[in-house]
């Protein structure tokens, strides 16, 4: 058999252009690294104490498949008292981040040639999870001009007899726009009409500002609602791999099969650090979000000086400004600014056709970073014309 001979569907899928440019930004001594999504605030000390505890207390053996039971109790609690959502700790499943979710998720919900709006800009995994699935990705547009929130009447036009599913997701990466009330209203009457699923990425729920607080869509109909979410984010703990899925029984149950026979479980130590996570202290989180807005703050004033144009982020902890007027793709760019600037940002194009003009800035670095980034950026691009 030839080494060569993969599934074909593979040979539409590359790999992530974030991965790529967090390459080029390690390469180069000195580069400031504002691609990536890391969190930089500092992991609760009860989280790592509780991650170590278990390891101590021998918790490293299979857990059950679907996750601890007080972790997905605890989880049902929290969308009760956050949200007023009524959810039993079965339609809980705990997962290997929220990208396992997303992968479970979409596999168990389509079948070959079933299509999938996704947004476009969109987080990167969307398109190649659909892909994977043998499903069809259909790109619905997050417009500048429209504050990068979702038209769900141009929505509509792209449903077909084959449309499924709609994924969204909010706070948004990679806009930092936060969906409103109306929009997650309208997502959902759309579903209502077309009989589709909604599939709702929610990992930076907790990252609002500008007095903007993140929604949960299953509120207006957790029947049509699968919810996904993180403990990657919100408690800095990207590496220990936890996040979770929530929704109606029925659907549930099919995800956690494809859940099952791919992972069987995550990390029985790290759900143990999750569920620390999740009973608190929470105090951390005020000071985590005081620092993101800092430095969103700080990256606002070097584009605002530069009067490079851009929608202000309202959450997540990424602006996605244009860059056209420099005369360069945003790959282009993104080279210019590593060599010129000493500064490492991802490609909009990564996030879909609609990011050709743009690049992602990740504002989640230590402040110290980001301020020093604002710096090189202004010093680099306002010589932009005389020095090219
Ligand atoms: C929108 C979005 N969803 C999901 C994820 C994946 O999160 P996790 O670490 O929980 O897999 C990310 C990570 O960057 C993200 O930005």
């Amino acid at each position: 058999m030839s080494l060569t001979k993969v599934s074909r569907t593979l040979t539409e899928i590359k790999p992530s252009l974030i991965r790529r440019f967090l390459d080029v930004a390690r390469r180069r001594p000195g580069t400031i690294d504002l691609t990536i999504g890391d969190p930089s605030h500092k992991t609760p000390s009860h989280v790592i104490e509780a991650y170590v505890r278990a390891l101590r207390e021998g918790k490293v053996k299979y857990s059950t498949s679907r996750g601890i039971y007080e972790l997905r109790e605890a989880i049902a609690d929290k969308y009760r008292r956050e949200y007023g959502l009524d959810y039993s700790p079965d339609e809980v499943v705990v997962t290997v981040g929220a990208s396992e979710a997303i992968f479970s998720t979409i596999r168990a919900l389509i079948d070959p040639g079933d299509e999938v709006l996704i947004p476009d800009p969109g987080f990167v995994q969307y398109e190649p999870a659909v892909r994977i699935c043998h499903g069809k990705p259909i790109h619905h547009p997050l417009l500048e001009e429209k504050d990068y929130l979702p038209d769900v009447e141009a929505m509509k036009e792209l449903i077909s007899k084959r449309t499924r599913v709609i994924v969204m997701n909010t706070p948004c990466n990679p806009t930092g726009s936060v969906f409103t009330r109306d929009i997650l209203k309208a997502i959902i009457d759309l579903a209502e009409d077309h009989d589709l699923i909604v599939v709702s990425d929610e990992v930076y729920e907790k990252f609002t500002y500008d007095g903007v607080t993140h929604e949960c869509i299953a509120t207006y109909s957790p029947e049509r609602v699968i919810v996904i979410n993180s403990f990657s984010k919100t408690y800095s703990m990207t590496g220990l791999r936890v996040g979770y899925l929530l929704g109606p029984r029925e659907l549930v149950e099919h995800i956690f099969l494809i859940h099952f026979y791919n992972v069987t479980q995550t990390s029985t130590p790290a759900q143990y650090a999750a569920l620390a996570a999740l009973r608190g202290p929470h105090d951390f989180l005020k000071e985590a979000v005081e620092l993101y807005d800092r430095n969103r703050k700080a990256i606002l004033r070097a584009l605002d000086r530069l009067r490079i144009p851009y929608v202000r982020p309202k959450g997540a902890y990424y602006v996605f400004p244009r860059i056209d007027m420099f005369g360069m793709s945003s790959m282009e760019f993104a080279k210019w600014l590593v060599e010129h600037a000493g500064v490492a940002v991802v490609p909009g194009v990564a996030f879909g056709d609609k990011g050709k003009a743009h690049v992602r800035i990740s504002f989640s670095q230590r402040t110290d970073l980001v301020e020093e980034a604002a710096e090189r950026l202004i010093k680099a691009l306002e010589g932009f014309s005389k020095n090219r």
